[in-house]
């Protein structure tokens, strides 16, 4: 029997989705790769039929378990992308597949998932609060109207967060920990992709862009961020749960040096 292990990678077609599918086949992982075209699975997570799909895709493609799963697939922010998409599909449809492929991943050997949010949830001021609290009550209408009223270059780093909180609070619990599947949070900083490509070339956000510190001189590859993918899976991190892994170059420390982390004061 094949020893070969298996990963789910969402957002397989472009940028740090399809540099960390790369990496882990170069590995020698199978990658199932999902996202809304050139993917071994072709659906769109942001509707409860795509994620339907998605899930179904997966069953069909694997054996009955799972030992990864790498959940990159989101959008950006932008003046007039409305916010309820970045809700329906940051947030929406990162969750259902988390919850959805989590039975397989209790199978899988040395199982563990990655969620994918954004240093911007703690960088980024005025984050729209009611959309993160709608997006983990689970009531996808009410998240989708507080994103949209919050536009979504606020709503994203929301939605982020939102994925963050749930990663954070089901990871140390029975079925994700319990169950022996490490759960952990990657939260990517400014990194050269074809997201970042279209913030800087955006009238309105390219300069916003600008004043954007990031410490260590330069945005960071796609390949970087597979590579801490790579490490997050792998056996070096089997002590990691519900951790928060912030990959910036340093813009997080240089931005909230004290306030994280935050002490414990009942
Ligand atoms: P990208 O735009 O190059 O890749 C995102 C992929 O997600 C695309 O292939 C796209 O088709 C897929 N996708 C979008 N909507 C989808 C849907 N409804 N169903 C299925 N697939 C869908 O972006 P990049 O930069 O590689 O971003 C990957 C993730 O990292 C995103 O979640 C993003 O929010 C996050 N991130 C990116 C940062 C950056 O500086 N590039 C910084 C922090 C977080």
């Amino acid at each position: 029997m094949s020893s070969q292990r298996t990963a789910v990678v969402t957002g397989s077609a472009s940028g740090m989705g399809a540099a960390t599918a790369a990496r882990l086949r170069a590995e020698g992982w199978r990658v199932v790769g999902i996202d809304l075209a050139d993917a071994d699975i072709t659906a769109d997570l942001g509707t409860p039929e795509g994620r339907a799909a998605a899930l179904a895709g997966v069953g069909d493609a694997l054996d009955g378990s799972l030992d990864a799963l790498v959940t990159w697939a989101g959008l950006g922010g932008f003046p007039g992308r409305p916010g309820s998409l970045l809700a329906s599909v940051n947030y929406f449809g990162t969750i259902a597949l988390l919850e959805g492929l989590r039975p397989l991943l209790a199978r899988g050997t040395e199982p563990s998932a990655v969620a994918i949010a954004s240093n911007s949830m703690t960088c980024m001021p005025g984050v729209p609060l009611a959309v993160t609290e709608a997006c983990l009550a689970g009531d996808e209408p009410a998240a989708r109207a507080a994103a949209d009223e919050a536009g979504s270059v606020t709503a994203y780093p929301a939605t982020k967060l939102a994925v963050t909180r749930w990663c954070r609070m089901v990871a140390p619990g029975p079925d994700w920990a319990g169950a022996g599947i490490r759960l952990n949070v990657l939260a990517p900083g400014a990194v050269e992709t074809p997201l970042l490509a279209a913030t800087k070339a955006d009238p309105v956000l390219g300069p916003l862009f600008e004043g954007f510190p990031v410490p260590i001189g330069r945005n960071g590859t796609a390949e970087e961020l597979a590579g801490t993918v790579s490490f997050l899976l792998g056996p070096d991190a089997r002590f990691l749960v519900g951790t928060v892994l912030v990959v910036d170059g340093g813009t997080e420390a240089q931005l909230r040096a004290t306030d994280l982390p935050s002490p414990w004061t009942p």
